[in-house]
């Protein structure tokens, strides 16, 4: 018998005695030794049976494409670029787009008919003349005057404008599930600095060292968020719905999936976009976390009954709820203990997920170790994903199979994600001031859209330029 043929029997329902079955097939299997097998019946097959989205984050290598393609395609029915939508990666200057490697990704999930997350619209990094700023984790001297609330609010509808657009003229809007309206809005150490709570958690133009570091944002900064309720977040949103009122939108962020202050942040965050009937549909939860000691400074603790909560509470607004990055890394080197506690780990949160009604996508960030953003971002961390290998071998670890035991050791099956054209209260009319739920006008918006007219052309100078 093939190691591999154990993951198929019926005593592999329950992940201990699974585990047993697979240690005495394949005694390598505990010693944490690399099994070069092909893979049992794929992921895919057993995420498709319990109805959950299970997804990861691609960036196409330039060699050996046809194995990196049969690890995806076979594994997961969903995926996400893992830097190819991000407004820097498009557009290096206003009216300026290069689609070749956004298209590469829709046209692939479209051939093969996966579920496509689009990541991402409005962040603070990795976003060219608009908000870069960031070389591992350092904010470069961008120009925090470059521009006025109204020209960022320009370039924000233009933005998003173009690449609904783009992909309404090809065609393939119905291609993505759900697009990353904003990412990380919140602040990086939870408004620590913030001690009269003025800003309720969200990340500022300015601040304490973390916050005029890697922390601020430019977005924040250049629409005057402190001064305006942070309303560039209600814009975005109300943007992406106007440019396609079926398209379910993201608040997507990280260590907020534990309780604490920062996921109190996004909690009365979406709490306060949904009071004002902004069309907001899912919280994604990041969860780029880790097991062992942490990396001094670094993010991603976790705790799984306070995982369970939040989620709920989220539920509980009418949200869904999407895992968009998850990895779990640790300490170099590996070791077999540290591979069972990290495939525990995987396989508790998609219990989690599976248990909570709300939580519909699963997703991994990145297919195979090597290729992982851990390795640069956490120096001394590794090994966080799924797959091992190099060239073209994709290995599944002891996590892969961790989590086809925990989807076949239940039945329920999830609802799918919910379905499009949901409807808001908003109604965006190009003669009428665009109002919130409390009748608020909402002033960062034009009374018209006007980014199909302006798309693509350059901006007008306004007389607050030099300010
Ligand atoms: C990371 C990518 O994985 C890297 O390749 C890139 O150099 C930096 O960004 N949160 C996010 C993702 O929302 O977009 C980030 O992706 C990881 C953290």
């Amino acid at each position: 018998m093939k190691c591999n043929q154990g993951v198929r029997t019926s005593a592999a329902r329950d992940v201990a005695s699974w585990k047993l079955v697979l240690a005495l097939i394949c005694p390598v299997f505990l010693a944490g030794v690399s099994v070069a097998v092909a893979q049992p019946t794929d992921l895919k097959t057993f995420a498709k049976a319990r109805g959950i989205d299970i997804g990861v984050a691609v960036s196409f290598p330039s060699t050996g494409r046809a194995q990196f393609d049969s690890t995806l395609t076979r594994n997961f029915t969903g995926m996400v670029a893992e830097n190819d939508h991000k407004w820097g990666n498009i557009s290096s200057a206003p009216g300026t787009y290069s689609w070749t490697n956004a298209d590469r990704i829709v046209d692939f999930a479209q051939q093969q008919g996966m579920n496509l997350r689009f990541h991402n619209f409005i962040w603070h990094q990795q976003s060219s003349y608009i908000a870069n700023g960031h070389s591992n984790g350092v904010a470069q001297p961008t120009d925090p005057n470059k521009y006025t609330r109204d020209q960022a609010f320009t370039h924000m509808r233009n933005h998003i404008g173009a690449v609904f657009d783009h992909y309404r003229s090809k065609n393939q809007l119905s291609v993505f599930s759900e697009w990353d309206v904003v990412n990380e809005a919140t602040a990086r150490d939870s408004g620590n600095d913030d001690t009269a709570h003025l800003y309720a958690g969200m990340r500022r133009s300015t601040g304490n060292a973390l916050n005029l570091d890697s922390g601020l944002s430019r977005w924040t900064g250049y629409t005057q968020g402190e001064t305006h309720d942070f309303d560039y977040i209600d814009s975005a949103f109300a943007i992406a719905h106007r440019n396609d009122s079926t398209a379910r939108l993201v608040y997507n962020d990280y260590d907020a999936e534990s309780r604490g202050k920062k996921s109190d942040a996004v909690y009365n965050l979406v709490s306060k976009l949904k009071s004002r009937n902004i069309p907001v549909n899912v919280v994604g939860m990041q969860c780029h976390w880790y097991i062992g000691p942490s990396n001094s400074g670094s993010s991603g603790a976790w705790d799984p009954q306070q995982v369970r909560e939040n989620m709920a509470r989220i539920g509980a607004l009418g949200l869904d709820i999407s895992i968009t990055e998850l990895d779990i890394r640790y300490q170099n080197p590996s070791d077999s203990v540290k591979r069972a506690q990290q495939s525990a780990a995987y396989e508790t949160i998609l219990s989690i997920c599976l248990a909570e009604p709300h939580c519909k996508r699963f997703y991994v960030w990145g297919i195979r170790d090597a290729s992982s953003w851990v390795i640069s971002r956490f120096p001394g961390y590794g090994s966080p994903l799924l797959f091992e290998g190099s060239g073209t071998t994709y290995t599944p670890k002891s996590a892969y199979y961790g989590l086809i035991s925990v989807l076949q050791s239940g039945t329920a099956i999830k609802s799918a994600p919910g379905v499009r054209n949901r409807a808001f209260g908003l109604s965006f009319q190009n003669t009428e001031p665009v109002r919130d739920l409390m009748g608020r006008r909402m002033s960062s918006l034009p009374d018209r859209p006007i980014f199909a007219a302006q798309k693509g052309a350059s901006l007008k100078t306004s007389p607050n330029a030099s300010r």
